[in-house]
């Protein structure tokens, strides 16, 4: 099996959480006996910067020519102003999810039982286990549809959704929940958009092939409300891209921060694997970020793109252990404990390999 993997570290905290998930993956390799080739390029506002390009030719040949893309964060207020198509956003991470063809990004979010404290959930509502897989569309909707438009006193974006995209990625909600709690929660905006009432019954078609799976349907509006009031209700939510990006953020914050929630992008043939946060420009520099999203985002690589389950498990039980042992970033920090940095974070993982 090949082992071929292009990194792309990007701006602000990604080249930092990447290192940390560079040296988890040398442990890994020494503990497991496999070598990985990596080949580095840039994207984001570092690339743009460099090359005039935040998505250059030199990056899109090592994604295309690789088995797996690793991606830390891309953005930063230096480069908001930008016109659209140059922006590490659209021009970057959005051009190259398209170029890969990802349509099904994974963002599991589980609460740890010693990071209750870290949720702004009462006690009362974390009862019993959080653990919820958002299942988001990642190629289409509101993010790519034509027309799209800025000018200096209009902007334009189109919501489009055809039935073979939102079959595709709702078979992926349905075959995930096979394999868990076998319960689907279908978000949508049915009551409103036309992209939604396709999507609504598309999902409702489906559903008789997968008799097995708890299916329910739930308005974007209250599905963020039913999150906060609710989420042991929640196995997999499947959702339109906008929808997914907001959703997940908010189940990730959920479980106590959004430094712990890695995700993948599934394509065709080539996936991609980041943190589902981003460039986290108010603590870029500091050496403080949470490395655990891109460390978690190493394992679902190892056993989604390469079936080394049980060099995933391994690192997943580290940062189990980590999390426990009371090793905190600040983002994790409860009262009375003391801050580690990002390499002491990703030391201790490593010494739990
Ligand atoms: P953000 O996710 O970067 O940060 C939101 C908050 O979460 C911040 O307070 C940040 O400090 C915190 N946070 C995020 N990751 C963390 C970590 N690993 N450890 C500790 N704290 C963490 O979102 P934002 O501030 O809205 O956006 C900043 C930039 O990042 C923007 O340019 C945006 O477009 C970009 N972005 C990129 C990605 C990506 O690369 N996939 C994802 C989201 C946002
Ligand atoms: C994410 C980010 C991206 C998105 C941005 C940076 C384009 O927020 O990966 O969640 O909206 O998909
Ligand atoms: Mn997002």
């Amino acid at each position: 099996m090949s082992y071929k993997v292009a990194v792309l570290p990007g701006d602000g905290i990604g080249p930092e959480v990447m290192e940390s998930a560079l040296k988890v993956l040398n442990r890994i390799e020494e503990k497991f006996g496999f070598k990985m080739e990596l080949i580095f390029g840039l994207i984001g506002g570092s690339a743009y910067d460099e090359t005039g390009s935040p998505l250059p030719e030199e990056t899109k040949k090592i994604c295309l020519g690789a088995d797996a893309v690793l991606l830390g964060s891309i953005g930063g207020p230096k480069w908001d102003g930008l016109p659209p198509e140059k922006t590490p956003e659209l021009g970057g991470l959005l051009a190259l999810r398209k170029m890969l063809k990802l349509y099904a990004n994974l963002r599991p979010a589980v609460i740890y039982e010693e990071l209750r404290a870290m949720s702004p959930l009462s006690e009362r509502v974390l009862r019993d286990k959080v653990d919820i897989l958002t299942v988001r569309e990642l190629a289409h909707g509101i993010y790519f549809g034509e027309p799209k438009e800025l000018t200096d006193t209009m902007g334009l974006d189109t919501m489009v959704y055809t039935s073979d995209q939102v079959e595709r990625i709702v078979r992926k909600g349905f075959e995930a929940a096979q394999k868990r709690g076998k319960k689907l929660c279908s978000v949508d905006k049915a009551n409103v958009l036309s992209s939604s009432k396709l999507w609504r019954r598309v999902v409702t078609e489906l559903a008789h092939e997968y008799p097995d799976v708890e299916l329910s349907h739930m308005y974007v509006d209250n599905a963020a409300m039913q999150l906060m009031l609710n989420p042991l209700q929640f196995d997999v939510i499947v959702t339109s891209n906008l929808f997914g990006d907001i959703l997940s953020d908010e189940s990730a914050a959920i479980c106590g921060s959004l430094g712990m929630l890695p995700s993948a992008s599934l394509g065709e043939e080539i996936s991609l694997f980041e943190p589902s946060g981003g460039s986290a420009p108010d603590i870029a520099g500091k050496g403080i970020a949470n490395p655990i999203a891109q460390i978690l985002s190493l394992a679902m690589m190892l056993e989604y793109s390469f079936d080394l389950n049980e060099a995933a498990a391994a690192i997943r039980s580290a940062v189990d252990d980590c999390v426990k042992s009371g090793i905190r970033t600040g983002d994790i920090l409860s009262a009375g404990m003391t801050a580690v940095s990002t390499k002491e974070m990703a030391d201790a993982i490593i010494s739990r390999i």
